[in-house]
C-alpha cells in the first residue's frame, strides 16, 4: 500500500490539453516489481488520445513559443521548486512502480529536477548571430526558433529524470510536448505533470498519454504531421523502428539508445577506488541503465586482487524491497528481465564461465536476481557481447593498453566508457581513443544536467543535457535583410 504525504499526486488518468481524462482503451494495472501487488489501475490510452494530445500541443505552441523567455523561465522554475518540495512523494511513487531503492529514487527526482532548473536558466540565453555582411545593402542574421510540437517516449529505468531531460529543454526552448512514458512506470510521469499544472504551465503545453498501446501511440508521435521533433530513450532495436517511422515525415530526432560500457582497470589503478567505482556503475538501478558497466576488463597484473575485492563488495550489497532501510539493490523491472539474466548465466556456464558469487534467482523470488560476479569470460559468450541490463558483473583479463582499447571499441555501441589508472598520460591517450560519447576516468558517476549525454554509433543520435541538449529543440533561421541603403 503506497502512502504519500500528498495522496493527490497519485494520478491515474491521461493528462491531455490541461485535463485529466480516461483512456480510449479502458484501464490497465501498474504493479510493484518487488511483490507483484497492484499500485494503481490507470487509464489505457491509445492512438486517439495521442492524436488529441498532439493537436492540443500544436494549438498551445503559438502562445507558448511567443511567451517571453523570462516568463517561461519563471514557470519552469516554479515547476522545479514543486518537484523538489515533493521529492519524497515522487520518490515513493517511483520505488512503488519501478522498484529502485527509495534513496536512489529520491536522488533521481533531484537529478531530474536539475534539468528543469538548468533549462529555465538557459532559456534566457538563446542567441542567434549577426554575420558580417557581404554587401552594404544587406544585413545577415540568424534566429533560433523552437522546432514545434515534440513527441517523446521515455523508459522505465528512469521514470522521472528521462522525462525531465527532454521536457526541460523542450519547454525552455518554447516547444510544447506530448509524453508517452513506459507502460511499467506511468505514475511518476503523471505526478510530474500534476506539478507542472500546479506551477501554472498553460494547458496543452505538456500532455501525457499512458498505457500499454505503445506501438499505436508511438506511430502518432513519430508520424503526425504536426509533430516537429521526436525524441526517444530506450533500446537500440526499438530506436531503429522509431527512426524509420520518423523518416517518412523527415522529423528531427534525438535518440538515446543502448550501451555496452567497458570498465577498464589498469595495473597502476587505485584498486579500492576502482572497485567502488565499478560497483557504482555496474549495480546502479540493479544494473538497469544504458550507461551501466557491461564488460569489465582488468589488466593481468592485478586481476586476482581486483576480482577478490570486487567479489567482497558484491557480497556486501543488500538486496530487497526498495522501501526497506539499507537496501541497495531492488528487483529487476519484471519477470522477463529475470528470465534474460537466467539465459545469460546458462549460456556463460555452458561455455565454461566460473560463477564467483550469485548467478541465480534471489531467495526473495518475484523479480529479484542475485548480484553476480562471473569470471573466465570468453568472446563467444553472450555476456561478452550483449547489453546485460541486470546485476551481472563479468570480468575479462587483458595485457596491454593497445589490446584493451581495441577490445573495448569492438562493439556497435558507443555510449559510456570507464577506466581507472593513475598515469596522466594514459588518462589522455585512452580518453581520446575510446569511441564513446561519454568517457569517465577514475570515476563511476558522471550524470549531470550541465553536461551533454549522448551516444556514438548505434547508441544514439544527438545529446541531452548541457547546452547541446537545448540546441536539439531549435531550428536555425537565416534572415537576409536587403534594402538597407537608400
Ligand atoms: C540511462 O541509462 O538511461 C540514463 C542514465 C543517466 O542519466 O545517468
Amino acid at each position: 500500500m503506497l502512502t504519500l504525504k500528498d495522496p493527490s499526486l497519485l494520478k491515474t488518468q491521461n493528462f491531455i490539453d490541461g485535463k485529466w481524462v480516461d483512456g480510449s482503451a479502458g484501464t490497465i494495472d501498474v504493479t510493484n516489481p518487488a511483490n507483484g501487488e497492484v499500485v494503481a489501475t490507470i487509464a489505457n490510452g491509445g492512438a486517439d488520445d495521442a492524436t488529441r494530445a498532439v493537436e492540443a500541443a500544436a494549438k498551445a505552441f503559438k502562445a507558448w513559443s511567443r511567451m517571453p523567455a523570462k516568463q517561461r523561465a519563471v514557470l519552469l522554475r516554479k515547476w522545479f521548486n514543486l518537484l523538489m518540495a515533493n521529492a519524497d512523494d515522487l520518490g515513493a511513487i517511483m520505488t512503488a512502480e519501478q522498484g529502485k531503492p527509495l534513496a536512489e529514487s529520491i536522488g533521481e527526482v533531484s537529478y531530474g529536477a536539475g534539468f528543469i532548473e538548468y533549462y529555465a536558466e538557459e532559456s534566457k540565453r538563446v542567441m542567434g548571430h549577426t554575420i558580417p555582411t557581404i554587401s552594404n545593402d544587406r544585413r545577415l542574421q540568424t534566429y533560433k526558433q523552437p522546432v514545434g510540437v515534440v513527441g517523446c517516449i521515455t523508459p522505465w529505468n528512469f521514470p522521472n529524470a528521462m522525462i525531465a531531460r527532454k521536457a526541460g529543454p523542450a519547454l525552455g526552448a518554447g516547444c510544447t510536448i506530448v509524453i508517452k512514458p513506459a507502460t511499467e512506470t506511468p505514475l511518476s510521469a503523471l505526478a510530474m505533470c500534476e506539478l507542472a499544472d500546479r506551477a501554472g504551465v498553460p494547458k496543452g503545453v505538456i500532455s501525457v498519454v499512458v498505457g500499454d498501446n505503445s506501438r499505436e501511440i508511438g506511430a502518432v508521435l513519430t508520424q503526425h504531421p504536426k509533430i516537429g521533433k521526436f525524441t526517444f530513450t530506450g533500446s537500440t532495436p526499438v530506436g531503429k523502428i522509431l527512426m524509420k517511422q520518423c523518416a517518412e515525415g523527415v522529423k528531427k530526432i534525438s535518440l538515446e539508445l543502448g550501451g555496452n560500457a567497458p570498465f577498464i582497470v589498469f595495473d597502476d589503478a587505485h584498486i579500492d577506488a576502482a572497485v567502488a567505482d565499478c560497483i557504482a556503475t555496474k549495480f546502479r538501478n540493479c544494473g538497469q541503465t544504458c550507461v551501466c558497466t557491461n564488460r569489465i576488463f582488468v589488466q593481468s597484473g592485478i586481476a586476482a586482487k581486483f576480482t577478490n575485492k570486487l567479489k567482497a563488495a558484491i557480497e556486501a550489497l543488500k538486496v530487497g524491497d526498495g522501501f526497506e532501510d539499507g537496501v541497495t539493490i531492488g528487483p529487476l523491472v519484471n519477470e522477463t528481465a529475470v528470465g534474460e539474466m537466467q539465459e545469460f548465466m546458462q549460456d556463460a556456464q555452458d561455455k565454461g564461465a566460473d560463477i564467483q558469487v550469485g548467478g541465480k534467482l534471489h531467495p526473495l523470488g518475484h523479480c529479484f536476481f542475485e548480484p553476480t560476479l562471473v569470471t573466465g569470460i570468453t568472446d563467444d559468450m553472450r555476456i561478452a557481447k550483449e547489453e546485460i541490463f541486470g546485476p551481472i558483473a563479468a570480468v575479462q583479463i587483458f595485457d596491454t593498453e593497445d589490446e584493451v582499447i581495441e577490445r573495448a571499441n569492438d562493439t556497435q555501441y558507443g555510449l559510456a566508457a570507464y577506466f581507472a589508472t593513475r598515469d596522466i598520460g594514459r588518462v589522455m591517450r585512452v580518453a581520446e581513443q575510446l569511441e564513446y560519447g561519454i568517457v569517465c576516468s577514475n570515476s563511476g558517476v558522471f550524470s549531470t544536467e550541465v553536461a551533454p549525454f549522448g551516444g556514438w554509433k548505434e547508441s544514439g543520435i544527438g545529446s541531452e543535457g548541457g547546452q547541446e541538449g537545448m540546441a536539439e529543440f531549435f531550428e536555425t533561421k537565416f534572415h537576409s535583410m536587403g534594402g538597407i541603403e537608400n
